[in-house]
């Protein structure tokens, strides 16, 4: 791992900073305790699609890589879990769909399954978002876990998750628990900090919730707060700390830190230095938190995604021979050759 050799003055101040709610949220009870082992359908891939951010192209990324999966022969599921601001049957063309993911909340579905409605690709099936005000962060804990164990028995080739803006212990916890996770931001202050904010997040989540660290899963609250007293003040810190008063567990963090990915996408991207952004994030979370960042690319601002938009049709149908329609079936032929983050979060 790298971070030793990241100083701290070159710290993003989004890693630095630690929002006084963010260590009660993220200490709280551990989903994947109650979820079901990876079984029932075995070659199926979960994909989901986070950004610290609205606005930021999630949804457009996320329909469009669902189209070119099923186009190629792929069975997918796409779904909206930006509960409270679902639009995700727009970027596919269609009306609200009848069936909604409150028909599963408020038990008038019993499976998610039931919720499950057609769309005109072929190939494409969506579940659409919530249609009262429930937010993702309001998702109780119950919900939360019968939500994942839903998610698991859904039969198809890839499911993909749009999970909305934030950063909420919900949203990580379903960005952590797919096979790939998919960030989208934006070359612009706010999104670049957002995006580390994200990567923090998901981070400290994933320690959290690793089984096999509960040992040290107060070492690991101390240093979520950067101010600690024990002068834990970088995840290099928490590593060494770790090391010499465990050494036996100090390589399960290792193990369970070099398995972190987190797949980086930079949308309406407009000069070289946009370009470039996506390389040195992946550096900074190299030196910083020992982690893997894929830049898996780069969108760029173009006005296709708008008039697409207009005319509620999905880039990928409307400008089929478009540069952007091309970056993204890249994207989706790479992202579908990917691993993704190997082993489960027990
Ligand atoms: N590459 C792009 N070029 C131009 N406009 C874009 C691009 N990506 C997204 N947009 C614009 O940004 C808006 C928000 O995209 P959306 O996918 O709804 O974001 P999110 O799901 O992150 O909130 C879209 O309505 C579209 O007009
Ligand atoms: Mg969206």
């Amino acid at each position: 791992m790298e971070f030793d050799t990241w100083r701290q003055e070159n710290q993003p101040s989004a890693l630095k900073d630690t929002p006084s709610h963010w260590i009660a949220e993220h200490s709280e009870p551990n989903p994947f305790n109650d979820v079901l082992p990876k079984s029932a359908f075995a070659e199926k891939k979960i994909w989901a699609m986070g950004g610290g951010k609205g606005g930021v192209g999630k949804s457009m990324i996320m329909s469009n890589l669902a189209i070119s999966l099923a186009q190629r022969g792929e069975r997918v599921i796409a779904i909206d879990l930006d509960l409270g601001g679902a639009n995700l049957h727009t970027t596919f063309g269609i009306e609200m769909p009848r069936q909604t993911m409150s028909d599963f909340f408020e038990r008038r579905s019993q499976t998610l399954e039931g919720c499950i409605s057609n769309t005109p690709i072929q190939n494409l099936e969506m579940i659409s978002g919530a249609q009262d005000h429930l937010g993702i962060a309001n998702l109780d804990y119950d919900k939360k876990v019968l939500l994942l164990n839903e998610i698991q028995k859904l039969e198809a080739d890839y499911i993909l998750i749009d999970l909305g803006a934030g950063t909420n212990n919900n949203t990580i916890d379903f960005f952590n628990f797919a096979d790939l996770g998919i960030l989208t931001m934006l070359p612009e202050p706010t999104s670049i900090e957002n995006a580390y904010r994200f990567i923090k997040s998901v981070f400290y989540r994933k320690l959290m919730t690793a089984q096999h660290l509960s040992p040290i899963r107060n070492w690991i609250q101390i240093a979520m707060d950067s101010k600690n007293q024990e002068g834990l003040r970088t995840p290099g810190d928490l590593y060494r700390k770790v090391n010499q008063e465990h050494p036996d567990l100090a390589l399960k963090l290792k193990d369970e830190i070099q398995r972190i990915r987190v797949h980086l996408i930079v949308n309406q991207a407009r000069t070289q230095s946009d370009v470039d952004l996506g390389f040195s994030i992946k550096s900074v979370c190299k030196k910083y938190f020992g982690i893997q960042v894929d830049y898996v690319g780069y969108l760029d601002y173009d006005s296709a995604v708008w008039q697409a938009i207009r005319r509620k049709r999905p880039v990928l149908l409307e400008f089929p021979n478009s540069q952007l329609a091309s970056n993204l079936e890249r994207m989706s032929h790479y992202l579908s050759s990917q691993k993704g983050q190997s082993g489960e979060t027990e």
